[in-house]
């Protein structure tokens, strides 16, 4: 009998990631992807942790299979991901109607486990040691906080911690994630390859550190045979993926390999056209991958460098390990060294003790700092995060929800007129399939004609043309923008590289 799965992804492209590689191992298993939960027999949820609101909707969402599975009771419910390792049986508790709860550093048992749940040996809970409860006992017993230790030994965790036996539990796709088929990538054209799992860095108000466990990277040699997979699938454009990408440092084949010299391997990839990264970390944006950006004809000029606060002293409080200064320096060199490139940020407005002050030195932060674009996010305070344990949470929604709106005001402006240069100009695109628009006409049964796809640096251009375009590399005319988004035409020849498509 086929087995029918849904699954369900929110957060970051980790997450998005993790997804498709169990989609993947499921439909290797026999299983068959459908688009709604009305029609699965397993439904899995993949669940983010970083704000409260991810977590209410996930929560929300599974208390409206309650009547499913009471109709249905063969469906198995999961919940997988960051909230699994967050919150582990607290899950059952809250629902319980899941059968299983599984952290991200567990995902390649997924089969085998969704077996077992099947032979009624469930529910299941696998995650990494790290949870809850053995945190609260670690701290009773005196054990440092994750990211209120001053000191970090090499490696990253302390010893001994529920965190560093974390590491040792997180078996999951971090080292060799396996292929999957095309179909099940974001488009046919592009792909998500992991460089890093884990972080490293104690930003106080974060809960990643603590759901997704220390900094490992991916050895060299696997992420290019990985790329090399993917190029000889049709796919052009590869994004490295990472908490703190730039701190990428693999060790296995004696000499260190940075994100760099990363980088320089991957250009040398026969068929692949462009190659990005996501998410950088202010203090790690070193000269040789500035200049390996510049240099190297596949790397994308885009870069996603959080900024999260323009003020020292809030800068201090979440302890993100750079000043104000340093990142408008670190700015200035990127401006310099690869002029054009497309800088993007995040920001957390209302974080806790935030004054006015504060936050007109965000403001300018974000007027100097002339971003493609920003994601700016009202402070949520997350359990045993430093900053939920040592602040209090004192600026109220009201305030919080008016920075956010006036930070997102400047920022559109912005973006608006770093994209009015593009006016009249004719672009590259890699499409990546119909436009929102168009998936919503697809939906009422109309034809699809709007496709949408992005520059080398990130922009998203929107256009008609043919749906077969998907997956390919195309010259668009622009002839229209806004804040969000580049409109233009299709080019019919597309010729050769156009030096205007640059950036
Ligand atoms: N590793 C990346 C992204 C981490 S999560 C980085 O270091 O930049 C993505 C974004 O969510 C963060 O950049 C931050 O802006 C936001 N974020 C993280 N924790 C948050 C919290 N508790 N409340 C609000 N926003 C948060
Ligand atoms: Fe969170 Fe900071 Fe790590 Fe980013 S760098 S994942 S914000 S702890
Ligand atoms: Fe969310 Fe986990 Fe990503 S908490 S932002 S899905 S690493």
């Amino acid at each position: 009998m086929s087995k029918r799965l849904y699954i369900h992804t929110v957060g970051c492209q980790m997450n998005v990631l993790d997804s498709e590689l169990v989609a993947a191992a499921l439909v290797e298993a026999g299983y068959e992807l459908v688009d709604g939960p009305g029609r699965a027999d397993t439904i899995l949820f993949n669940t983010c942790s970083v704000r409260q609101h991810a977590e209410d909707k996930i929560y929300s969402a599974l208390g409206r299979l309650k009547h499913l599975k009471e109709h249905r009771p063969n469906t198995i419910i999961g919940v997988l991901g960051c909230m699994a390792q967050k919150d582990q049986a607290a899950i059952f508790r809250r629902a319980a109607h899941v059968d299983l709860v599984v952290g991200p550093g567990q995902l390649s048992r997924l089969p085998a486990i969704l077996e077992e749940v099947a032979a009624r040996r469930g529910p299941r809970l696998e995650v990494g040691l790290d949870g809850m409860a053995q945190i609260q006992g670690e701290r009773k017993a005196g054990v440092p906080l994750l990211g209120t230790s001053s000191v970090v030994p090499k490696g990253g965790a302390s010893e001994n911690t529920a965190w560093n036996k974390q590491w040792h539990t997180s078996d999951s796709f971090a080292a060799d994630d396996p292929p999957r088929p095309p179909g099940l990538r974001p488009s046919s054209g592009q792909a998500l390859v992991r460089a890093m799992f884990g972080c490293n860095q104690r930003c106080t108000y974060c809960i990643v550190p603590r759901v997704r466990g220390p900094e490992q990277s991916r050895p060299a040699a696997e992420i290019v045979a990985e790329v090399r997979r993917l190029v000889d699938q049709g796919c052009l454009e590869v994004t490295l993926l990472g908490q703190t990408v730039n701190r990428y440092s693999d060790r296995s084949q004696g000499r260190r390999l940075r994100l760099a010299d990363l980088l320089a391997r991957l250009d040398c990839v026969d068929g692949l056209r462009r190659l990005r990264f996501v998410t950088n970390h202010p203090r790690y944006m070193t000269a040789d991958l500035l200049a390996a950006v510049r240099d190297l004809p596949k790397v994308s000029p885009y870069l996603h460098v959080p900024a999260q606060s323009g003020s020292n002293r809030i800068l201090r409080r979440m302890r993100r390990g750079h000043t104000a200064e340093a990142y408008r320096e670190m700015l200035q060199r990127v401006r310099q060294e690869v002029p054009g490139a497309a800088v993007t940020s995040d920001f957390i407005v209302g974080f806790c003790g935030e004054t006015e002050a504060d936050f007109a030195q965000t403001v300018e932060l974000v007027r100097w700092g002339r971003f493609k674009n920003s994601f700016i996010f009202k402070y949520s305070p997350r359990p045993l995060t430093p900053a939920a344990e040592l602040f209090a949470d004192d600026c109220p929604e009201a305030v919080k929800r008016r920075r956010n709106n006036d930070l997102l005001a400047i920022q559109n402006a912005i973006s608006l007129e770093e994209n009015q240069p593009f006016l009249g100009r004719r672009v590259e695109i890699l499409v990546e399939g119909p436009s929102k628009a168009a998936r919503r006409r697809q939906a009422d049964g109309r034809q699809v004609v709007q496709l949408a796809g992005r520059t080398v640096c990130d922009r998203i251009v929107v256009f008609d043309g043919p749906p077969e375009l998907a997956g390919k590399m195309v010259q668009v005319q622009i002839e229209q923008v806004d804040a969000f988004t580049l409109f233009g035409r299709l080019c019919e020849a597309a010729g050769g590289p156009n030096p205007q498509s640059q950036i």
